[in-house]
């Protein structure tokens, strides 16, 4: 077995500036034991020659479907069922929209739509293009129909933008390719995540709020989705877009959270709680502005329901992840929490000045009764996975298949 479980991988490289990551994506590709064939497209053989993929894989590279050679005994048919897996790395705006309308027009659209092996896409473009709506519908055509979309990461872009668009780093593409292969635990079930914060009115203009990004939740949400899991995320106002493949339900305040959860609750395996829940509402929304006229300002406050305790106490319910933010004693309120709610696992991460909230990265202490594993600090989209992974053993003694 190779480390990304194919033995014979067909890498596709469309034409963006991050085609030039793709060659030490080829090569360790190679070196995790698989035989690579590369397949280019005009644009992408612009950015890098062919030759340099030739050189890392030991192999020919193809970029034209009317190739003579080639097409004379119906080599894209050949290439197509040679493969066992399938991975377009950088995979364009332009390369998304065609293969989600079924278009064949060159070698590698073509290769795509007669591959019957498992496809993952690795997205890179503008943060604008990204987020451009015509984007996100392509994107979950393909994941709707078992495309593997694999990032992108966040941050500085070649065009001077900041902001998701960016094609994943080789050795991560790597990695979840791994964690792909063996997704046996988490495909097809039924999984409901919260997310972001809520905001409990206190007027037509003003809220009781907190910091959480969404991040982490979404993280969650995108790695279950990749194992093959059916993913809802119910989320609070947040400025992200939703992973392909997952179907989102936004919520503004802990009620509405609370109620979107137990619609969901049908079926659902596991229940992983991420949002960072209001513990208390104001008493009263005020139907009008309040007005700037008492020296001081009183706001009386009642309790929330906690969503997470509710789910853990049903009959017959879900397992239950749970998620503490503390700013003291992290170990032990933890383990108090992991206690009081009666939940399955929980992962704590301390949370202040500059930790746990909006960052990009975290780190979390996962507990779950008679054992726990720290988690350090890295991306959050890793931590996600690593999460899973420690999740995937604890799930199994749960549901009795240790
Ligand atoms: O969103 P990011 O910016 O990426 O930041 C991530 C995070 C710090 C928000 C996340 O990692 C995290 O810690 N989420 C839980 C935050 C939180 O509300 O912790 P808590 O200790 O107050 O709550 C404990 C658990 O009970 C949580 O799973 C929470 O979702 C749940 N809860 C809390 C109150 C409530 N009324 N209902 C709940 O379900």
């Amino acid at each position: 077995m190779t480390q990304t479980g194919a033995q014979n991988l067909l890498l596709g490289v469309t034409g963006g500036i991050s085609a030039y990551k793709s060659v030490e994506l080829a090569r360790l590709l190679v070196a995790s034991g698989a035989e690579v064939r590369v397949v280019m497209t005009e644009a992408a053989a612009r950015f890098v020659a062919p030759l340099t993929f030739q050189a890392v894989t030991g192999n020919p590279v193809r970029c034209h479907l009317f190739d003579e050679e080639h097409e004379a005994a119906m080599g894209h048919i050949e290439l197509a069922r040679w493969a066992d897996q399938m991975l377009i790395a950088p995979a364009t705006a332009n390369f998304l929209a065609r293969a989600a309308h079924g278009l064949a027009d060159d070698l590698l659209s073509a290769l795509y739509l007669a591959c019957s092996a498992p496809v993952s896409m690795a997205p890179a473009m503008n943060v604008h293009m990204w987020r451009h709506a015509a984007v996100q519908q392509n994107l979950s055509v393909l994941a709707s129909r078992g495309v593997s979309i694999l990032g992108p990461a966040s941050g500085e872009q070649a065009c001077g933008d900041v902001g998701p668009g960016r094609m994943l780093e080789p050795a991560d593409i790597v990695a979840m390719l791994g964690s792909l292969s063996h997704r046996g635990v988490f495909a097809g079930k039924k999984v409901v995540v919260t997310a972001g914060p809520t905001q409990e009115a206190i007027d037509p203009v003003r809220f009781v709020g907190n910091r959480s990004s969404g991040k982490m939740g979404f993280a969650l949400a995108e790695a279950f989705v990749r194992q093959g899991a059916e993913v809802v995320l119910v989320s609070g106002p947040v400025a992200l877009s939703t992973p392909p493949g997952v179907r989102r339900i936004n919520v503004q305040t802990a009620l509405q959270m609370h109620k979107a959860v137990f619609d969901n609750m049908e079926r659902t395996d596991i229940f992983a709680s991420c949002a960072a829940v209001a513990d208390y509402r104001p008493e009263r929304s005020e139907k009008q502005k309040i007005k700037k006229a008492a020296e001081k300002l009183v706001l009386g406050m009642v309790k929330n329901p906690d969503i997470l305790a509710e789910v853990a106490a049903l009959k017959d319910g879900p397992f239950t992840l749970g998620f503490a933010a503390e700013t003291e004693n992290l170990v032990e309120n933890a383990r108090a929490k992991l206690r009081a709610k009666k939940l399955d696992m929980l992962a704590a991460n301390p949370v202040g000045d500059d930790l746990g909230f909006e960052r990009d990265d975290n780190a979390l202490l996962v507990i779950w009764p008679g054992g726990e594993k720290q988690l350090p600090v890295q991306d959050k989209r890793k931590l996600a996975q690593s999460l899973l992974d420690v999740l995937e053993q604890q799930y199994l003694t749960h549901a009795g298949h240790s």
